[in-house]
């Protein structure tokens, strides 16, 4: 099963994406690890997308779907989670090519709905472990007591630097302009599954599982 989690900044798609690869053996793939990594690597590539992510705005189609083109061809596994991607009609459109290239296609495009002030709220608490990458939320999943990542046992937290008021205006900006047109290509396609993504962790992965295996 190949799906999208679809939803502005701090919907919680990363956090939904990770119980989807533990609970159903899927694969995710996330864009922004994914440019993350290469920012920290050195290469001009990664030098040239930190300052836009920094600055919160989308970086090129062709960087991004180069990116997912070339995971494409490792192993399916239980599917593909596409999270943070596509973000563009653009995107979307060489998804599709890709996906059928690869003799596969979308199930279904999980529309995560949160409003604003709760994204806002979210994402200035957000922090994740330096080894796993697992997420932590100060006001909603703190880090552990004892100091040690729940899931690796790492000790280092970091914080992103888009992680801010500033940046974060120009993040909803740029998924209101550019990214929730998509809302509207994947109904017409029928593929668009929309859940409430306010509820608890929890709850959200239950009615996300409630709508794969609907
Ligand atoms: P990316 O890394 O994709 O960031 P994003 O879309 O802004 O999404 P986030 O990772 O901020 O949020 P999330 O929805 O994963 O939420 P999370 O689960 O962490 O992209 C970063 C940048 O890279 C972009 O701005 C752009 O520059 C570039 N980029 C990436 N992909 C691109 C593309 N395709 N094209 C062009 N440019 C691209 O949760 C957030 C917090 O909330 C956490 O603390 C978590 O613990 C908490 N939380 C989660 N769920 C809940 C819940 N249900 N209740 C309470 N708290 C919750």
């Amino acid at each position: 099963m190949n799906i999208i989690l679809l939803g502005p900044p701090g919907a919680g798609k990363g956090t939904q994406a990770r119980i989807l690869e533990e609970g159903r053996g899927m694969i995710q793939l996330s864009t922004g690890d994914m440019l993350r990594a290469a920012r920290t690597s050195g290469t001009e590539m990664g030098q040239r997308v930190a300052a836009i992510m920094d600055a919160g705005e989308l970086v090129t189609d062709e960087i991004v779907i180069g990116l997912i083109e070339e995971k494409l061809n490792g192993d399916h596994g239980g599917g593909f989670i596409f999270d943070g991607f596509p973000r563009t009609l653009a995107q979307a459109d060489a998804l599709g090519e890709l996906l059928e290239k690869h003799g596969t296609s979308l199930d279904a495009v999980v529309e995560m709905r949160v409003d604003d002030d709760a994204l806002v709220a979210r994402i200035t608490a957000r922090s994740t472990c330096g080894d796993c990458g697992e997420v932590y939320n100060d006001l909603t999943k703190p880090i552990p007591a004892d100091g040690k990542c729940s899931n690796c046992g790492g000790t280092e937290f970091k914080r992103r630097a888009d992680d801010n008021e500033e940046s974060l205006k120009v993040r909803l900006m740029e998924y209101y302009k550019k990214t929730s047109p998509l809302i509207g290509y994947y109904y017409a396609k029928g593929k668009l599954a929309p859940v409430d993504g306010l509820g608890e962790i929890d709850a959200v992965a239950s009615e996300i599982s409630t709508v794969l295996d609907a």
